[in-house]
């Protein structure tokens, strides 16, 4: 008898995006930490840029029955998908406390406690007018007591053309630097997942970004009418790794790859 040729389950790749690169309670944490030290109290609304699938915003509401969030972004595959895998797996009292917008971030009018923009996505505006033009925009949409939250990443390999790889939890996971134009900063990366047993998946998603410096963003944002900027620097585990513990900071050592975030105030 023929044997039966084992069907694999559809390979999903926002699964293993959210597994190797997401961490929402990391993040809120973080943002709730951060804003109490800024405005001595609770953050309440959330604005994710860049959602995607908004992994992070469909986490906030779960926070209480106050907490409410939009998620921004254009692509109506990747809301799909949020709508399915996260937005469906909310309370009803939940769900109504979360929306997903499809538009331009540049665009929305939403305004929130905190408005951030995470995994590096505004590099997508790869000249200064453009990125000029959307942190006007967020600049437009806060309150008094607003807080604009980014990360960024520098450090002298965070251009390399190379490919970094993780051992995760039933899969590898690559995060490939695939060009780098030093005259431009115009870059290419990509994600290529490794399913133990599978073969490797290349491309799952690219990016075609401009590397922003940070002194750079910070001038950016200060143009776009923010009054100030704070940078959160990652502390040292002491053996050459960050503790995840991220202080604010004006000078710090230079290392291969760092992560930072910043906070704009209007
Ligand atoms: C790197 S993903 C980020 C996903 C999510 N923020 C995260 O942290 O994992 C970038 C997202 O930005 C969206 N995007 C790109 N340009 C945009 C724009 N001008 N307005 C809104 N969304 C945009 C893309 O559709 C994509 O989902």
């Amino acid at each position: 008898m023929a044997k039966k040729k084992q069907q694999q389950p559809e390979f999903d790749k926002y699964y293993y995006y959210s597994k190797a690169v997401q961490d929402a309670s990391f993040d809120i944490d973080f943002l709730n930490e951060k804003y109490q030290e800024l405005r001595g109290r609770k953050p309440l609304s959330f604005r994710e840029d860049f959602c995607g699938a908004a992994h992070l915003g469909t986490e906030w509401v779960k926070q209480s029955s106050k907490h409410t969030a939009v998620g921004v972004d254009l692509d109506p595959e990747t809301i799909q998908y949020g709508k399915e895998h996260y937005w469906s797996q909310l309370k009803p009292d939940q769900q109504k406390r979360f929306e997903y917008h499809q538009q331009d971030v540049t665009k929305t009018k939403d305004s929130a406690d905190i408005i951030c923009a995470f995994n590096f996505s505004y590099w997508i505006f790869r000249e200064r007018k453009q990125l000029l033009k959307y942190f006007k925009a967020v600049r437009k949409n806060m309150k008094n007591d607003s807080v604009f939250f980014l990360d960024t990443s520098g450090g002298t390999e965070v251009v390399d053309e190379r490919s970094e790889c993780k051992e995760l939890d039933g899969f590898k996971y690559y995060w490939e630097c695939e060009s780098f134009n030093p005259i431009n900063h115009e870059c290419h990366f990509a994600i290529h997942v490794k399913p133990d047993g599978r073969k490797i998946q290349k491309h799952l998603f690219t990016y075609h970004w401009r590397y922003w410096t940070l002194p750079e963003i910070r001038d950016v944002l200060a143009e776009a009418g923010f009054s100030k900027t704070l940078v959160y620097m990652e502390g040292d585990d002491g053996e050459g790794e960050g503790d995840g513990e991220f202080d604010i900071a004006e000078s710090a050592e230079e290392c291969m790859i760092w992560v930072a975030y910043i906070a704009a105030l209007p």
